[in-house]
């Protein structure tokens, strides 16, 4: 059986597209073979990959709506990386749900079909948007464990209460093998006492589900980004390669060895 994360928060901005794409080069780095699904319409983690959205014929939408759309005509290989494909996003994904209207278990679709491909993957891991609707519901219905990214301010608790109750109910009425204990620190600076605050926050509220690896602030992922690199490939020598290094380390020792 593979691994399939869904990295959510219903947050903004709280560094989900930097988890999912330096997550997935840092196991694909690690020798294993590696999907990264982009399941949101703002297409940051296609972009981030340096992937030439313009060229891109059929995108994330169009398996929602083609039911005879053949999965290999959307999904492309990143160059340079051997172990690392990707399912695209665009903007069109914002209308799916829309556009679905009258499809019976609309939820289950992502799961169907990432199911025609899955033994071709270690892992597969999926880009949230900063809601809870229909595109995060697919992904946790479609994915063995949930990577929640907290960005440590002040409202952070009670966003994690809200995404853990969703969850919750996923798991309990539609994918009961659903693992929700992965909890992501990231963007943090151990300098701030807020910081140092939330951190003991998590740990107390929610035992046992904070991850040891802690994404700490560090200016070179942002650059990454914008340069169309992995911090991998960008420097590999910079703390966040090193937290991403680690991280995917510990990702394949809770989840990776089913
Ligand atoms: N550890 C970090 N240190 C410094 N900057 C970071 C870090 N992680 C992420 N960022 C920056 O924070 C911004 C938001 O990150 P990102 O796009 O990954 O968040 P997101 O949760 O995917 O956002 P959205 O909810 O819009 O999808 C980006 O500019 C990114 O480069
Ligand atoms: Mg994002």
């Amino acid at each position: 059986m593979n691994t399939r994360i869904a990295i959510t928060n219903q947050k903004g901005g709280v560094a989900k597209t930097t988890t999912a794409v330096n997550l997935a080069d840092g196991l694909q780095r690690l020798g294993r073979s590696v999907l990264l699904v982009d399941s949101d319409p703002q297409a940051n983690a296609t972009s981030h990959l340096g992937i030439d959205r313009k060229r891109l014929r059929k995108t994330m939408d169009n398996l929602y709506y083609e039911a005879d759309l053949d999965i290999s005509e959307v999904l492309i290989s990143r160059n340079g990386f051997t172990g690392l494909d990707v399912l695209p996003a665009g903007e069109p994904l914002a209308y799916a749900e829309q556009k679905l209207s009258g499809v019976p278990v609309k939820e289950k679709l992502l799961s169907e079909r990432l199911a025609e491909i899955e033994g071709n993957y270690d892992y597969i891991i999926i880009d949230c948007p900063p809601n809870l609707g229909f595109l995060t519901m697919n992904a946790l219905v479609a994915a063995t464990d949930m990577l929640v990214v907290i960005k440590p301010e002040y409202f952070a608790l009670e966003g994690l209460m809200r995404i853990s109750q969703k969850a919750e109910m996923i798991k309990q009425r539609i994918n009961p093998d659903l693992n929700l204990s992965g909890y992501l620190l990231a963007n943090y600076d151990g300098r701030k006492n807020q910081h140092k605050a939330i951190r003991k926050a998590v740990k107390e509220k929610f035992p046992g589900k904070l991850f040891q690896t802690i994404i700490r602030t560090n200016a070179r992922l942002s650059n990454a980004t914008s340069q169309g690199q992995t911090i991998f490939e960008y420097d590999p020598k910079s703390h966040g390669a090193t937290d991403y290094r680690n991280l995917s380390t510990e990702v394949e020792e809770r989840y990776g060895r089913r």
